[in-house]
C-alpha cells in the first residue's frame, strides 16, 4: 500500500515557531514515531512524506536515525493541507492505484490500524477511521447561538488514516480547485463528488497533537504502551 504522510503545517497552535511534527516526544520527534508506526505495518511498502523544504533536512536526519527499508519520498507540501495532500498525489508513483492518507501529526496510530484500513480498502474506494463521538455536540451561529444539537449516535469524529482510489481522489481535488471548494480531510472531498465513504473502527488513543497539552497526553499514552 501507498501511504502519503501530510507533514507540512506549521506549530502556530503548538506555540512553537518551527513545524510542531519535529518537536521531541519521548526522545524522539513527533513525525518519527509516526513513520515508525506506519513502517511498523507489513502492508505499507511506500512512504511520501509531504513537508516544506526548509524542514528537508531534519526529515533527511530523522529518516536516517529509523533506518527504513522501504523507500521513502521527500514531497514539497503547500500552504494548506488540502494543497499540500494534493501535491502529494501528483508525487505519487504511476502504478499507485490506491494510497493511505495519515496526518503527520497523528503520531498514537498503531500499525494494526494501518493493517485494517489497508485491508478494508480492498472493499471500498473510499475509507476513514473514526470514534463514535463521547460529546454532545452543538451547532451554532456567527453569535454563538445554538441553531441544533445533532443525534449523537450519528456522530463520529473522524481521523485519518483515510484510504481512497487514487484516481478517483485526483478527480476530487481537481473538482475542488476548479469549484474553489476548502476542506479539511479529504472524505469531505469525496462526499462533494457523491462518493461513499465508509468508516473503519478508529482508535480512541489517536489524537492529533495541536496544542501543548496534546504532547503531555502522547506522552502519557506512549509510556503506558512500553
Ligand atoms: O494543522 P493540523 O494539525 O490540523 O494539520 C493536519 C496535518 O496536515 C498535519 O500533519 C500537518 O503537518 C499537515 N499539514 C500539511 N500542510 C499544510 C498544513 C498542514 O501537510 N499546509
Amino acid at each position: 500500500m501507498y501511504l502519503l504522510i501530510p507533514a507540512a503545517g506549521s506549530g502556530r497552535r503548538m506555540g512553537s515557531n518551527r513545524n510542531k511534527l519535529l518537536l521531541n516526544l519521548l526522545g524522539q520527534s513527533i513525525i518519527g514515531w509516526t513513520i515508525k508506526a506506519a513502517t511498523e505495518s507489513n502492508r505499507i511498502d511506500w512512504i511520501g512524506i509531504i513537508s516544506q523544504p526548509d524542514d528537508w533536512q531534519d526529515f533527511e536526519n530523522i529518516l536516517g536515525e529509523l533506518n527504513l527499508d522501504k523507500p521513502v519520498k521527500l514531497i514539497k507540501g503547500g500552504s494548506t493541507r488540502q494543497e499540500s495532500v494534493y501535491n502529494g498525489l501528483g508525487a505519487l508513483p504511476s502504478q499507485a492505484e490506491q494510497v493511505l492518507i495519515h496526518d503527520g501529526a497523528r503520531c498514537l496510530a498503531t500499525p494494526s490500524l494501518f493493517d485494517s484500513c489497508t485491508e478494508t480498502l480492498g472493499r471500498t474506494s473510499g475509507l476513514i477511521a473514526a470514534v463514535p463521538v463521547k460529546d454532545t455536540i452543538k451547532v451554532v451561529n456567527d453569535n454563538n447561538i445554538i441553531q441544533s444539537t445533532p443525534d449523537r449516535r450519528q456522530l463520529w469524529a473522524a481521523q485519518t488514516p483515510q484510504g481512497f482510489d487514487v484516481k478517483l481522489l485526483k478527480q476530487c481535488h481537481q473538482e475542488a480547485v476548479s469549484k474553489g471548494w476548502e476542506v479539511t480531510d479529504d472524505a469531505a472531498l469525496f462526499e462533494k463528488c457523491g462518493l461513499e465513504v465508509l468508516i473503519v473502527p478508529g482508535e480512541e488513543s489517536n489524537l492529533k497533537i495541536t496544542t501543548p497539552q496534546d504532547l503531555a497526553i502522547a506522552e502519557f499514552i506512549l509510556k503506558n504502551r512500553k
